[in-house]
């Protein structure tokens, strides 16, 4: 029996993530996706997401069914029974034999013939049972019962309860479970009239004036995003490339994929923009990304710069657990250890001491993450500014005031967007991921 590209190319890329911890947003960018029609490319992608989204309520489900324990699966058989049973329980528009008929083939496809009846068995139990869809929210809020019920891992929503409240800690993993809007920031009038033109459907941003919210259409192909006048970009990020302000020498040190470059290089365009990342591929891909004649995009370690100081503005967006951006990224919880945060702590204070040291007097730097863990956000900002008497650390509610007084910052209830003297965005609080940033000024000057 043939299987769909659809479902084949979603279970290559699962096992990749499984096997190999290898990264959904980069296998769903990949040469692999663009060879299928636009229809196969959206259901690949629907079922890879949907399945890392809610992968501990398929695997209850599938344990429920099966008469084996999930660890004694292999990789291959596990995959492609929570393929099937997220399309089972999740995809009213997909027949039920068509989900089970074709899982069972790619278990055989892979060399798993002798699993394949002990598959079909699990999954025609399952389609019977259809015990996930239509279940009222818990009102128990408890971490447990809130990482049961939107499939996160619990030792993780147990930390946000912690932080946050119960009620918050729902929340962010409800918005978690829903498929993000897309936002853009666009670089001038024409880029939106372009993309009208070319049938895109745009809606106002939620936080800033310069962003829109793709309602419909396919934008990577665009000519407005080919000439890099409109860029993807979660209106969170947009907000702290806009707390990065202006400056004659900026310094990005953490930069790839580039999209906070290019918003720097919009807002500061007779500026001297040096752009650092450690991954050659990765720098590649920023070349790509960002063309402005003022960025000059260098290979090379934040802790190592091919700098000597005097930069007025750095932005250090430093790499992170990624727990502000579940919704796009949901594989991440399922890779992700509390001994990751540890050392993410160590990298990060190492390369905002790095950073620092670039700054010229009265110069600032911005230090950011997508993290929602405290060990990544306040406790590095702390630690390094302990023992640097140089830098003090600014108050974000003033430079929000700034942005919102030119009519930049959309957003009224600043509070919101305040934790102390840090900018913190919480998805589920406001419709967009998760950022902390703090800015640090270097005294002097
Ligand atoms: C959070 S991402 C940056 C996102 C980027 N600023 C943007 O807005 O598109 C962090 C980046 O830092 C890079 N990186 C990690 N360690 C680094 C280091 N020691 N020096 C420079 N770049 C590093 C990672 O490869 C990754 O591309």
């Amino acid at each position: 029996m043939p299987i769909s590209p659809a479902r084949s190319v979603a279970f290559e890329i699962l096992l990749r993530i499984e096997k190999q911890n290898a990264y959904a947003s980069e296998l769903l960018h990949s040469e692999r996706l663009e060879k299928l029609t636009p229809a196969d490319r959206g259901l690949a992608m629907e079922l890879v997401m949907g399945v890392l989204r809610w992968r501990s309520r398929l695997d209850d489900a599938i344990a429920a069914a099966a008469s084996r324990p999930l660890t004694k699966l292999d990789a291959e058989v596990l995959n492609a029974l929570r393929l099937a049973a997220y399309q089972l329980q999740f995809l009213t528009r997909v027949p039920p034999h068509a989900a089970i008929n074709e899982s069972v083939e790619l278990v055989k496809r892979a060399q798993k013939r002798s699993a394949a009846p002990f598959a079909n068995a699990v999954l025609r139990k399952m389609a019977a049972a259809k015990t996930m869809r239509g279940q009222p929210p818990a009102n128990d809020v408890a971490a447990a019962s809130v990482a049961r019920e939107y499939s996160h891992p619990e030792w993780l929503v147990a930390r946000w309860v912690a932080q946050f409240g119960q009620e918050r800690a729902r929340q962010i993993c409800e918005f978690d479970q829903q498929i993000p809007s897309t936002s853009l920031r666009l670089e001038n009038e024409d880029a939106e009239r372009d993309l009208a033109s070319e049938g895109m459907v745009l809606a106002p941003g939620i936080l800033l004036a310069s962003a829109r919210t793709l309602v419909g259409g396919d934008l990577t192909r665009t000519r407005a995003c080919a000439e890099g006048h409109a860029f993807i970009q979660d209106e969170a990020s947009q907000l702290v490339a806009a707390l990065v302000g202006t400056g004659s020498r900026l310094l990005d040190c953490c930069a790839a994929p580039g999209g906070k470059t290019a918003a720097l290089a919009w807002r500061n365009p007779s500026a001297e923009i040096l752009a650092v990342e450690l991954h050659p591929h990765r720098a590649e891909l920023l070349r790509k990304r960002v063309r402005a004649a003022n960025v000059h995009i260098v290979q090379a370690d934040a802790l190592n710069l091919p700098a000597s100081g005097g930069f007025d503005r750095v932005l250090a967006d430093v790499p992170c657990s990624g727990t502000g951006t579940l919704a796009r990224n949901p594989d991440i919880k399922w890779r992700l250890t509390p001994e990751d945060l540890n050392e993410l702590h160590a990298k990060q204070v190492a390369i905002l001491r790095a950073a620092l040291q670039q700054l010229t007097p009265g110069g600032r730097a911005v230090y950011s993450t997508c993290s929602l863990e405290s060990e990544e956000n306040e406790a590095v900002v702390e630690e390094v500014l302990r023992e640097a008497k140089d830098y003090r650390l600014l108050d974000c509610r003033e430079e929000l005031h700034r942005l919102r007084s030119t009519g930049e910052l959309m957003w009224d209830d600043l509070n919101s967007l305040l934790s102390g003297p840090f900018l913190r965005t919480i998805p589920g609080v406001q419709p967009c991921d998760g950022f902390f940033a703090a800015v640090i000024e270097r005294r002097g000057g």
